[in-house]
């Protein structure tokens, strides 16, 4: 019988389980000891002193946009690609998301890109112009100010943070890490989540550690996160009653349940990364020089990489979206990855993209394809993957294709 081979799975143990039922037998599920010690151990993932848990990635973004001072019309330079959230966040106090392309090698945000933006968004005029959402070209006299950068750590690869550290510093910005996708990569040797202002991990099931649902803010500035840990909780602040409420505020709060599974999961963090790291090093082990595949590539600044998604390059004339139809055929899922956030149909009608405005996230958002990927994925399975990738990949390439095969 052929093995199914999920997209992805959480790795769930007796340990998590037996949390998760002891704490369903105390009188406390939500604001408790148990979020307490997650949020200690997950800021001590980061290397940095406070962790606030919250529902989600998305709300964690969200009240970090907050913090940042992010209001109407105000910029944020990120990246195209990503998943939608990151630049969601902006969209929720009514800011602007600047994009920017993206390294070819790594996908994450071109720092030097990033720089020429924030001096042009900086001086304004005309030079700010052609950074600006086609909508908003022309208008730039109406934009507000720039407020922060807000790089993502794609595929569990920190983006090159120094000089994005730099333009911070040289334009007084809040710098956000979106390491929703990054607990426990190190960039030269600085742990993803130390290395701005403040930053986000997220615990959705696929995740490399889940709470079900669940987020977690993680940063060294104090009165930051009494922000968050108020603007979670109805904007109570810790001396309010239970019924003042000194902001606007969100219910955003990590119940203890999520809370116990997280703490679970992030003790066996080593040992889940590690797990991932030798099912990428099987993947690359078969996909290594295969003609038309490309295999990840790892910066020399990623000093450890946090392997969240194993996303191959399929490259012309070898057909991606052909590919996901013919593994889909022999029940493997596998998923385009990222279709790029400019491109969504919510942005493009809201702010005009067309396509042809960022060339580089635009190539890897034809040809990334993310392949099944957990620490329980057995090397077997990796195996039937990999026959069958090598398979769809030959049979993608057009007949009318130079080196297009008879078949
Ligand atoms: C890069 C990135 N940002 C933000 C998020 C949002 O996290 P969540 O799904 O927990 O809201 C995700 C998660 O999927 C992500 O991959």
């Amino acid at each position: 019988m052929a093995i199914r081979i999920p997209m992805s799975s959480p790795d769930i143990g007796d340990t998590e389980v037996q949390a998760v039922v002891e704490t369903l037998r105390t009188p406390t599920l939500s604001i408790g000891p148990r979020l307490e010690a997650f949020e200690r151990a997950a800021a001590a993932v980061a290397g940095v002193t406070w962790g606030v848990g919250v529902n989600s990635g998305t709300s964690g973004l969200h009240l970090c946009m907050i913090a940042a001072g992010v209001g109407d019309g105000d910029l944020v330079i990120t990246t195209p690609f990503s998943f939608i959230a990151s630049a969601n966040c902006v969209l929720y106090e009514r800011g602007i998301p600047v994009f920017v392309d993206v390294d070819p090698a790594t996908g994450n945000i071109d720092p030097h890109l990033a720089a020429s933006a924030a001096d042009d968004l900086t001086r304004g005029g005309v030079a700010a112009d052609r950074w600006l959402p086609p909508v908003l070209r022309g208008a730039h006299r109406s934009a507000g100010r720039l407020r922060a950068l807000l790089p993502v750590h794609a595929f569990g690869q920190p983006a090159d943070m120094d000089p994005l550290l730099d333009t911070a510093r040289n334009h007084d910005l809040a710098l956000i890490e979106d390491a929703c996708e990054a607990i426990g990569a190190a960039y030269k040797g600085r742990p993803a989540g130390s290395l701005g202002d403040a930053a986000v991990f997220a615990f959705y099931p696929n995740k490399q550690i889940t709470t079900g649902e669940g987020g977690m803010i993680v940063t060294n500035r104090e009165p930051w996160a009494h922000l968050f840990r108020s603007l979670r909780n109805q904007g109570r602040d810790v001396f309010d009653g239970w019924l003042n409420h000194t902001r606007l505020g969100y219910n955003y709060r990590l119940d203890e349940l999520s809370a116990a599974l997280g703490l679970a999961q992030v003790q066996r963090l080593d040992a889940l990364l590690a797990k991932r790291a030798r099912v990428a090093a099987w993947y690359n082990e078969r996909l290594t020089d295969i003609e038309l595949i490309a295999t990840p590539r790892i910066a020399p600044t990623t000093t450890h990489m946090s392997w969240f998604v194993y996303v191959v390059r399929i490259l012309p004339p070898a057909q991606r979206d052909t590919v996901v139809r013919l593994l889909a055929e022999r029940g493997i899922p596998s998923r385009p990855y990222f279709t790029p956030i400019h491109l969504q149909p919510f942005y493009r009608e809201r702010f005009g993209y067309r396509g042809g405005e960022f060339p580089v996230t635009e190539h890897l958002g034809a040809v990334s394809l993310a392949l099944p990927f957990s620490s329980v994925m057995t090397e077997a399975q990796v195996d039937v993957v990999c026959e069958a990738l090598y398979d769809a990949v030959q049979r993608s390439v057009p007949l009318s294709a130079p080196g297009g095969i008879e078949r």
